[in-house]
């Protein structure tokens, strides 16, 4: 038995420049997410640091919040059974070189970092991913 979770799905602003947000909108739908909250906003590189403080010690971590808040992004809750392991699964690998044929970096990703999506990585971290943005919800 699958529990029915939340996660906590951001469009990057590569995808977002790029006009994307719909077509991968209808991915997560399509799939079975429910879209229960989102927002567009733009970060500010203090908040983006903030977001990414697990990667505070990695050589790409100044260039990864330059990036996140170089632009509007939408930030979404995504409900469905398995939410947090189904939607790194939709998502594809970090790398869109490396994600798989109809996975949604393989489709729209650039690079590892313009990858056009973020997905919580546990269940743990997305409770902390989604109260960081909707501060009303667990
Ligand atoms: P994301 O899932 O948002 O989590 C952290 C991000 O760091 C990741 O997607 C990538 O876009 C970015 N990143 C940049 N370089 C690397 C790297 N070498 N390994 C992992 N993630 C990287």
């Amino acid at each position: 038995m699958s529990d029915l979770e939340k996660t906590l799905s951001i469009i990057k602003p590569d995808a977002i420049e790029r006009a994307l947000e719909n077509k991968i909108k209808e991915e997560f739908i399509s799939n079975g997410f429910k879209i229960a909250k989102e927002k567009k906003i733009q970060l500010t590189k203090s908040e983006a640091e903030l977001f990414y403080k697990v990667h505070e010690t990695k050589p790409f971590y100044s260039d990864l919040c330059d990036y996140l808040s170089s632009g509007p992004i939408i930030v979404m809750i995504l409900e469905k059974n398995d939410a947090v392991k189904e939607n790194r699964k939709l998502m594809g690998a970090t790398d869109p070189k490396k994600a798989d044929e109809g996975t949604i970096r393989k489709e729209y990703g650039i690079s590892i970092d313009k990858n056009s999506v973020h997905g919580s990585d546990s269940l743990e971290n997305a409770k902390i991913e989604i109260s960081f943005f909707f501060k009303d919800q667990q």
